[in-house]
């Protein structure tokens, strides 16, 4: 198969993950006779430097004529006081808008050689295998109207808006993934305060009629949030509107031994797009010694679901997993003072154990 991949390294540490990322790919590429091209493209921080926009057309164009898209991280603190939409992170919701990328897949699983890395208790944690499907074109983030007033000194408006339809489409992307796994669905809203959540419950509901062999049950969000921390296993599909869904993510993050582990997919347009979970990481990038882990299992749901390589992606997850089981850890996941590999180091690793089996 022949991959046109599009990679958009981004801030911070997301040259040096995507680097990893890249180095897997290739290798799996060269491990199973696929044919990989990936070509770099500036978003974000660098591109508001270079071009004065986040997101340059040519990099949107470039994504768009492109199979899928690999990305690092946007966000420089350079930026924080440009106003939000000329910031490095709306380079970043400009491209999931344009690729149609409505559906955010953030599997939080507890690899068994990290159970000393997660903050709970072996008993609390142990077994603990979700994913976090977030919506990611609607809620706060892209809801109008959005403004401030006099300059942002009296007064600041932002717009939670749903649609039926919105709701209606990442349902069905969270029953679906069920039907794979354990078939439950756990949908998070604020059903006892906002009017979009009680659209979202009522929605949610409808669409299940549909699944009825997929459990669904309904959390309050602050619930949810500390669920999530009390009895983590208790989730298989977590269903939420985007502002929720990036907060849980990063607590799942830490849930299952660092937020550097967790990998996505943005899918439902015509071309997907596969990002870490994490951040830039100001405090450390530029070190080589962040976690590619999250960039290099974002490849891995990459080969899954925009190449259907299931083969190939599994081959991946199956090297990480052994990698952790030889007990190879990034800094994020050490105690102070304890040894730890470097970001290319971990890379190398991973490539050493890709096999065909
Ligand atoms: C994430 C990030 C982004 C988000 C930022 C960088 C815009 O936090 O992917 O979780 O809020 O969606
Ligand atoms: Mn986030």
């Amino acid at each position: 198969m022949k991959m046109r991949i599009a990679v958009l390294p981004g801030d911070g540490i997301g040259p040096e993950v995507t680097a990893e990322a890249v180095l897997v790919l290739e290798a799996v590429a060269r491990l199973f006779g696929h044919e990989i091209n990936p070509g770099s493209h500036i978003i974000g921080g660098e591109a508001i430097r270079r071009h004065n926009d986040p997101l340059p057309d040519a990099t949107l164009d470039t994504c768009l004529e492109s199979d899928a898209v690999l990305l690092g991280a946007v966000g420089d603190p350079a930026f924080d006081n440009y106003p939000t939409k000329l910031r490095p992170e709306a380079g970043l919701l400009r491209l999931r808008r344009g690729l149609g990328a409505f559906a955010n897949l953030r599997p939080a699983r507890l690899f068994p050689a990290l159970v000393e890395s997660s903050p709970l208790k072996p008993e609390v944690i142990n077994g603990t295998d979700m994913v976090i499907v977030r919506e990611l074109l609607g809620g706060l983030y892209f809801g109008e109207p959005r403004y401030v007033k006099d300059a942002g000194v009296s007064e600041a408006v932002n717009t939670m808006r749903y649609t039926v339809p919105e709701i209606e489409r990442i349902a069905r992307v969270a029953f679906e993934l069920a039907r794979l796994r354990r078939r439950k669905v756990t949908s998070v809203d604020k059903a006892n305060v906002l009017e979009c959540s009680k659209l979202w419950r009522e929605t949610v509901k409808r669409v299940a009629a549909e699944y009825s062999d997929v459990k669904l049950e309904h959390q309050y969000v602050d619930s949810c949030a500390m669920a999530l921390v009390a009895r983590p296993t208790s989730f298989d599909v977590m269903l939420t509107e985007n502002l929720f869904g990036d907060i849980l993510s990063d607590e799942a993050g830490a849930v299952v031994g660092s937020l550097g582990l967790l990998a996505s997919a943005s899918i439902g347009g015509p071309v997907g797009l596969y990002e870490p979970v994490h951040g830039t990481a100001p405090d450390i990038a530029g070190r080589g010694i962040a976690n590619p882990l999250g960039a290099i299992l974002s490849g891995a749901m990459m080969l899954r679901y925009s190449f259907k390589l299931e083969t190939e992606a599994a081959a991946i997850e199956k090297a990480v997993e052994a990698a952790l089981a030889d007990g190879l850890r990034t800094s994020d996941l050490v105690r102070n003072g304890e040894k730890f590999v470097t970001t290319h180091q971990m890379g190398q690793e991973i490539v050493s154990r890709l096999t065909r089996v």
